[in-house]
């Protein structure tokens, strides 16, 4: 469903990302995990056409997308969370999911078909995502007020409201309790059973190795590993990459 063919982003002399390939098959939550500044945010944002590739491809189901503009990303089907939380503020929780909602209907449909029912439809599913995020309560509360967990579930129901065939996951427990995460865990195996495609980068192992089918492993922007989340918890070249010792 989505291919990276010898992906590379440099900044500069860094090399963020470095002739990155890897495949993600439909239907499948697959892992991105790797030490702090290992190029994982990057992959997303160069799969998301936030900056230009230094080289290389990225295809999703068969269309190249390599250096799309967000707008077309978004309008293939693909959906993202940032690591750090971009909500508008000042908006309501509904108001937020109705935002990200009609930046993709608007090019989907014409006025008059929205004028029609698309606003009634929309509303109905942006409800059904009020309640997936445990957020049903909290429609009219600007997103500012927020707690922090509860503005990390709007995150998810935003990235959700353009409805997505891939989401893309940036360290969506960051931060998050125990119970949470566990909670996250759960929306995460529901997604995929409705059909979605995960890519899930994650600092938490216990999340990381509880929900994922498969793991890439990146260190200094090259895929070091990949594999069952088994395989990858006992392969020697993730330990030192982590560890930074090979008998750590
Ligand atoms: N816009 C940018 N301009 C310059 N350098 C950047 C930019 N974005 C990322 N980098 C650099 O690219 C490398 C990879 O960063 P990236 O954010 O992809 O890492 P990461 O794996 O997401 O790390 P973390 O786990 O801390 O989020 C780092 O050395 C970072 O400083
Ligand atoms: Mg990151």
């Amino acid at each position: 469903m989505l291919e990276l063919h010898s992906l590379s982003k440099h900044f500069g002399g860094v090399r963020a990302v470095d002739d990155l390939s890897l495949t993600v098959g439909q239907g499948e939550i697959f892992g991105l995990i790797g030490p702090n500044g290992s190029g994982k945010s990057t992959t997303v944002n160069l799969i998301c056409g936030v900056f230009p590739t230094t080289s290389g491809a990225v295809v999703f189901e068969g269309q190249d997308i390599t250096d799309a503009p967000s707008h077309r990303v978004v309008a293939a089907g693909i959906g993202r969370t940032f690591q750090n939380i971009r909500l508008f503020g000042d908006l309501t929780v509904w108001q937020n999911l109705w935002v990200a909602q009609n930046s993709v209907e608007e090019r989907q449909t014409g006025w008059l078909t929205r004028w029609l029912g698309g606003q009634r439809r929309g509303r109905d599913y942006a409800g059904e995502l009020l309640k997936f995020a445990g957020l049903a309560d909290r429609a009219n509360e600007l997103a500012r007020n927020l707690a922090f967990g509860e503005q990390r579930r709007l995150e998810m129901a935003r990235a959700l409201a353009a409805r997505p065939k891939l989401l893309l996951l940036d360290e969506p427990a960051a931060g998050m309790n125990a119970e949470e995460v566990s909670q996250l865990a759960t929306r995460i195996r529901a997604l995929r059973d409705h059909g979605m495609t995960i890519l899930l980068v994650e600092h938490v192992m216990e999340l990381v190795m509880g929900v994922t089918d498969r793991i890439a492993v990146l260190n200094f922007g090259q895929k070091i590993a990949e594999g069952a989340p088994a395989e990858i918890r006992s392969d020697p070249a993730v330990r030192t990459a982590y560890l930074g010792t090979a008998d750590a």
